[in-house]
């Protein structure tokens, strides 16, 4: 059946995606689009949202997209950004006037059918410089605002064009802080464009299934099985629309796996009969050998993702897979590249692309039963189909695996100044009753969507807060140049001296990353902190800690939502007890230290 569908236009906000999955839990299908995509990508559709964006509409900044939306005859909102795209659109004005950030209230003053079922007074929120100061001729003022709820009255918060269906919120109803965000939605789709509730699972799961028999007829189905949430819940659902005999599953020992986990995806895809035909090839040799003496992060990537299309490629002649369909695990936002920056996960993006798989797409013999989910989605659809939570609550995990989380060094990092980091970092570390240790590493942090390199600070103290150590870390960020993160030390606690270890990739420091990753999942699990907990790398840091034998761990656990934006999860104290004692007893480990960085300014992973 055709889904009613509302798209969401990405001007590069962080909120697109957020707006497509509210609407979708709603029970409205929805996709992004680019601002520059032909008319023709909204044939069909019932509606649009224009998603707010960091560009300023009062400069014209963001101004070159496909202006033709305005003359369909389907609803659109606008949202803070898209909102004064509306305004400026039809003639009003927009000026950079009166800067917004955080709660405010918003007062009703026109009835509309967007703010049906609202209070007078509702509080939402807000984030602009950029403010609409006239609407153009049709349009009213449906609310205005306050900030904080009491602050200068805002005008404009709302408006609408009831006639021409046009609609504008300078506020975000995607949002948590816009408490009734979700009604405003809901009253858009359904009261606004008329949309039928058809986004559901179950119902999802059904046309599916018929999708997948129709697409596939009798030919058997070939599957690369990582052991993921993705590609588990795609082998679930082609077992249940063709049965175990038709699905071959091939999975890849990459060597940069968790420990045991290969076995466990073989002995989980058996002991559940998802298939009949599992393949298993342990090529970690190979994968270790391609990465050789490389030590920065891209190399390291691209060895692992060249390699990865090696493997599968000579696997794929083996097993006659061109013989076969394939099914692919590819899930919504892996298909979309739009206005904002998406940086490509190097290994799906590499083996969905490589030659054989083109020439498959070509000839029809490619399924992709995901493309359609968000990771959510993917997640309640597991569920639906009864995959145990083990599988389903497992944490995101970069295609190269561990293999970014253990650091390499062939010295010191250049262009860092130890003494100065000492210098400037003590002071400020000292105000939240830290010392401060620069550590002779870099790792990857985002400034103002950049990748950059910089140091490492390592905090310590007897006795330490989140709190303090937080504050203090943002404290370092915003006063010393060229620092991205801060780690407080859990044993020592009071570290003196921090040298660089010479160090590759070796299968030894694999496995000792392996451990103490182990240690860190159970921990999580024993504590009941899989799900709370977004996703805790463990990192090997080739750096020792006063002269002893052995590197340092970095423990990185975070709370996201879609990985764009992190902050520190704070585990418990007897849980850090509990972890200090279990890693330091490995071989080959002598610090243990525990991540305080937000993203930005640091990446959830180091490199
Ligand atoms: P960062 O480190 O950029 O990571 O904050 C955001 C999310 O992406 C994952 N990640 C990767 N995933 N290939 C992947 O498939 C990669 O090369 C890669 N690098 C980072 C990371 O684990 C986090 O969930």
């Amino acid at each position: 059946m055709q889904h009613d569908t509302i798209a969401v236009i990405d001007f590069g906000g962080q909120y697109a995606h957020l707006i497509a999955t509210k609407l979708r839990r709603l029970g409205v299908r929805s996709v992004i689009t680019d601002p520059r995509d032909p008319i023709a990508a909204y044939d069909g559709l019932r509606g649009i949202i224009l998603s707010g964006s960091p560009a300023l509409a009062s400069r014209g900044e963001e101004s070159d997209y496909n202006k033709q939306i305005f003359d369909l005859d389907i609803p659109l909102l606008g949202l803070c950004f898209g909102h004064q795209q509306i305004v400026q659109h039809y003639g009003g004005q927009v000026e950079f006037a009166q800067r917004e950030y955080g709660r405010a209230s918003l007062h009703r003053v026109t009835p509309s059918p967007i703010t049906e079922g609202l209070a007078d007074v509702e509080q939402v929120f807000m984030s602009h410089g950029d403010s609409v100061v006239s609407v153009p001729d049709g349009f009213v003022e449906v609310g205005y605002s306050k900030l904080g709820g009491a602050g200068d009255e805002h005008r404009f918060a709302a408006v609408a064009d009831e006639t021409r269906k046009r609609y504008g919120f300078q506020f975000h109803p995607e949002v948590d802080d816009t408490v009734h965000g979700d009604t405003m939605l809901s009253n858009f789709a359904y009261k606004v464009c008329g949309c039928e509730r058809s986004w559901q699972m179950d119902r999802f799961l059904d046309e599916e299934l018929g999708r997948i028999r129709e697409q596939v007829g009798d030919r058997d189905v070939f599957l690369l099985a990582s052991g993921g949430v993705d590609s588990t819940v795609c082998a679930w659902m082609l077992t249940r629309a063709l049965g175990p005999e038709r699905l071959h599953l091939l999975h890849i020992d990459n060597g940069m796996m968790r420990l045991e986990e290969s076995a466990q995806v073989i002995a989980a895809f058996r002991e559940h009969d998802v298939s009949r035909h599992v393949h298993f090839v342990d090529a970690s040799d190979r994968f270790l050998e391609a990465i050789g003496d490389a030590v920065e992060p891209e190399k390291k990537r691209l060895a692992i993702g060249n390699t990865f299309i090696e493997v599968f490629q000579d696997e794929a002649r083996k097993l006659g897979l061109s013989q076969l369909m394939l099914a692919q695990g590819t899930i919504y936002p892996d298909t979309i590249e739009t206005g904002g920056s998406k940086r490509a996960d190097t290994i799906k993006t590499h083996h969905n692309r490589v030659p054989i798989i083109e020439e498959m797409i070509q000839k029809g013999q490619v399924i992709e039963p995901l493309a359609e989910l968000y990771k959510v989605e993917v997640r309640e659809l597991g569920r639906t189909l009864g995959i145990p939570d083990s599988f389903i609550d497992r944490h995101p995990f970069p295609g190269p695996g561990i293999g970014v989380r253990v650091l390499c060094a062939d010295g010191p990092p250049p262009n860092q100044d130890r003494a100065a980091l000492t210098a400037a970092a003590t002071p400020v570390a000292l105000k939240f009753g830290f010392g401060a240790l620069p550590l002779p590493v870099q790792s990857v942090g985002v400034k103002a969507d950049l990748r950059c390199y910089e140091s490492a600070i390592l905090l310590y103290a007897a006795a330490w807060d989140y709190e303090q150590a937080e504050l203090a870390a943002g404290e370092i960020f915003k006063s010393v140049p060229g620092v991205n993160r801060c780690v407080v030390a859990i044993a020592p606690t009071a570290p003196h001296s921090a040298e660089v270890v010479i160090t590759r990739l070796t299968r030894a420091r694999l496995d000792v990353n392996r451990l103490a990753d182990d240690a860190v999942m159970r921990g999580l699990a024993r504590h009941n902190l899989m799900q709370t907990v977004w996703q805790c790398p463990t990192v090997l840091v080739p750096v020792c800690i006063d002269g002893n034998d052995g590197e340092l761990v970095v423990l990185r656990p975070v709370l996201s939502e879609r990985a764009m934006t992190a902050r520190t999860a704070r585990l418990p104290k007897a849980l850090l007890d509990e972890l200090r004692d279990e890693i330091l007893a490995i071989d080959g480990v002598s610090a243990l230290a525990i991540d305080v960085t937000s993203k930005p300014p640091g990446t959830i992973e180091w490199e």
